[in-house]
């Protein structure tokens, strides 16, 4: 069964300008332990002093998650995070020949290396998971991938990372993930290693998540996200839209609490300074709103005329917009929503006009101004009426 691993904390603050304080990365760490993530990664504990505190407090708050740390592969690194009660550590180092080549190492030194961290790991905790990935997987030398991967797995690494670190793979050609992901299995297991693979994709052709999804489809166990897709340059897999697409359309819906993500995303967008986007898949402002009058004529009868997901699965529901787009159904709608029913054609036809003058204003008239709308139109046509009286009135008297 799929595991998700979220790491906002983690790639989450390599953002540019994202940092959390201490109380609001444990307040992320329990949302997101209320939506059910499998793995949180909270932070690489070397780097600030903050960091190190933060894993700690995480890991001593007793979440249902596994709590998990960064570490390169150094021995320090390695210290720190175990000391801070993690049960998950992701122990990185790329063996593509230009990155050897810039260290100056040979790739039997730098896996030399890499094993005698994961096996240091292994022995200070025997039950922990450990993570071992060849950054930038996708675009290293395939047999030092498979080579180091091997030797990790048996030094006692249980899961090797594919990561595609720049957002290079692209579904259905010669750099697609499915394959890369089958072929990595086999390979290893001709080598008699087994472990879970995860997979880290990067947004950088906006291809995350059908990377992520190519994976998975092709036996990753782990995927990697993160709250709003945060991360360096352009992000990661966005959590929501990956769990709704494992929820609705890989049947696996009961795994999570999917009400909770709203909560979780207003969290994560106020201290991270990142707005929601509207457009947003899932929970994005515009994510169920219905705008052209065509659409919203349908929607009204049946939403699912132009929508594929429940916003209920998400306890957000289905809303319209008013603008130059609306027809007249959609005001009907509107209206009877603020109790004006049964108002005459002409009257309808008016605040139809009114809205779509708004909305080429480039404003969206929500129910609020649809009722000044009303209200004005009402008080126009009343005066109308008493003007007309008054003419007809001085018209008499005058004949
Ligand atoms: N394993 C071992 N060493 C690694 C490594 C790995 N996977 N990746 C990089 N390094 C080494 C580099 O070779 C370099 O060391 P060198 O200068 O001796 O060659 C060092 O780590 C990184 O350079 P630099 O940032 O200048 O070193 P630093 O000692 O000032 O700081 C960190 C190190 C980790 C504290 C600092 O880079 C940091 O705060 N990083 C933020 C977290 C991060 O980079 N995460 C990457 C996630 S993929
Ligand atoms: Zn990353």
């Amino acid at each position: 069964m799929v595991k998700i691993l979220d790491s906002t904390l983690r790639e989450g603050e390599q953002t540019p300008g994202v940092c959390f304080n201490n109380h609001i990365k444990t307040a992320i760490a329990d949302s997101l332990d209320q939506v059910g993530v499998d793995i949180i990664e909270t932070g690489h504990p070397v780097v600030t002093e903050e960091i190190h505190e933060a894993v700690k407090l995480i890991a001593s708050r007793g979440l249902k998650a596994t709590i998990g740390a960064h570490a390169r592969s150094v021995q320090n690194d390695v210290d720190v995070a175990l000391q801070c009660g993690v049960g998950f550590l992701g122990i990185f180092y790329c063996v593509s020949d230009s990155r050897l080549s810039h260290h100056s190492k040979s790739l039997k030194e730098v896996i030399d290396k890499i094993t005698s961290i994961v096996s240091y790991a292994r022995e200070q905790k025997p039950d922990l998971f450990i993570r071992y990935t060849p950054e930038d997987t996708v675009r290293s030398e395939w047999s030092n991938v498979v080579t180091a991967a091997a030797e990790a797995v048996h030094a006692g690494a249980n899961i090797i990372s594919v990561a595609d670190t720049t957002g290079y793979m692209i579904p259905g050609t010669d750099r697609s993930m499915y394959d890369y992901v089958k072929r990595l299995k086999e390979a290893l297991a001709a080598k008699n290693a087994f472990p879970t693979i995860a997979v880290h994709c990067h947004n950088d052709r906006g291809l995350a998540l059908a990377n992520a999804l190519d994976g998975y489809r092709a036996g990753a166990e782990i995927i990697d996200a993160t709250v709003l897709g945060l991360g360096e340059r352009a992000g990661l897999v966005d959590l929501a839209s990956l769990l709704s697409v494992l929820a609705v359309d890989f049947g696996q819906s009961d795994r999570w609490d999917l009400k909770k993500l709203p909560e979780l995303y207003a969290l994560v967008s106020r201290y991270s300074g990142f707005a929601t986007p509207d457009l947003m898949p899932i929970t994005g402002k515009n994510a169920f709103t219905h705008c052209a009058g065509v659409h919203t004529q349908a929607a009204i009868k049946n939403p699912l005329h132009y929508q594929s997901i429940d916003p209920e699965l998400f306890g957000r529901k289905s809303s319209l917009s008013l603008d130059h787009m609306s027809g007249l159904s959609a005001v009907k709608y509107a209206l009877d929503s603020i109790g004006a029913q049964n108002l005459d054609d002409e009257l309808t036809q008016q605040v139809l006009e009114k809205v779509k003058e708004t909305g080429q204003m480039g404003r969206v008239v929500d129910l609020e101004e649809l009722k000044h709308i009303l209200n004005h139109l009402k008080k126009e046509r009343i005066h109308s009426i008493e003007s007309k009286t008054k003419d007809r009135a001085f018209t008499l008297a005058n004949s």
